[in-house]
């Protein structure tokens, strides 16, 4: 069986990790802050298992939640050039607390990842 990249990063526990930081970093910032539900408990599940399942793991996410359709998930949000900018520094500043535990392939492909799917989320 081939290994995914969910495997490679550690599976459950990475992507837990990574959610949690990003969430700590949302916390802190102004303009995304009130974006987000006051209780950010199933913000994290949402984002940790959808990112499960993209990167080749469970696919929790689809039976809680169906097709992700994130750009339509989106719609409600005024995702604008600033908010995508917040949104990429706090996943930004997750991943380099992480960076000790990836290889610089792992780094610059959940790096490249991310900064293309915020730019497709841009809705303003
Ligand atoms: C570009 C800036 C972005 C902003 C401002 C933003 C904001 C939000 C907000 C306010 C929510 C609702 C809270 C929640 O239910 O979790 C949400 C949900 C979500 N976001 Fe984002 N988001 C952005 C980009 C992204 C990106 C790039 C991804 C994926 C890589 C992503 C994945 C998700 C997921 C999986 C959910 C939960 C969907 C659901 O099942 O309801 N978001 N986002």
């Amino acid at each position: 069986m081939e290994t995914t990249f969910y495997d490679a990063v550690g599976g459950d526990s990475f992507f837990e990790r990574l959610v949690d930081e990003f969430y700590d970093a949302v916390e802190r910032d102004e303009l995304l802050r009130p974006m987000y539900p006051e209780d950010l408990t199933e913000s994290r599940r949402h984002l940790t298992t959808f990112l499960i399942q993209y990167w080749g793991g469970p696919r929790t996410y689809m039976e809680e939640r169906g097709h992700p359709r994130l750009r339509l998930r989106h719609a409600p949000f005024r995702i604008t050039r600033g908010a995508r900018d917040s949104w990429l520094a706090a996943m930004n500043s997750a991943l380099a607390n992480g960076r000790h535990s990836l290889n610089d392939e792992q780094f610059e492909e959940l790096s490249s990842y991310f900064e293309m799917a915020a730019n497709q989320m841009r809705n303003v």
